[in-house]
């Protein structure tokens, strides 16, 4: 599936992912800047902070407690369209997701 980040500067870097890596190891396999992933993956350093599309939500599993907790602790203001990338595993349906990268992860 392919994968569109929307960088804080105003430009976009498309991404070809593979299905089962997530929006962060995608964004970090493809250099994308702006997506840390300081724990791996492990949804437990809030660093992976992305806005999805609106228009995608009701294709991402939904938020669990664990994700919830962590998005209270990001960099920048939390909006209803907050997730943290490590957690959203790309499926096929997924095929162009947008998501837009906040201004800083720290
Ligand atoms: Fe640490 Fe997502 S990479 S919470």
């Amino acid at each position: 599936p392919k994968v569109t980040y929307k960088l804080p500067d105003g430009s976009a870097v498309t991404v070809d992912a593979e299905v089962g890596d997530s929006v962060m190891s995608a964004a970090l396999q493809n250099g994308v800047d702006g997506i840390i992933g300081e724990c791996g993956g492990a949804c437990a350093c809030a660093t992976c902070h992305v806005f999805v599309d609106a228009a995608f939500l009701p294709e991402i599993s939904e938020l669990e407690e664990l994700e919830d907790d962590m998005l209270e602790g990001v960099a920048v203001d939390r909006r209803p369209t907050s997730r943290l990338s490590c957690q959203i595993s790309l499926v096929d349906v997924l095929d162009g997701l947008v998501v837009e990268i906040p201004g800083t992860q720290l």
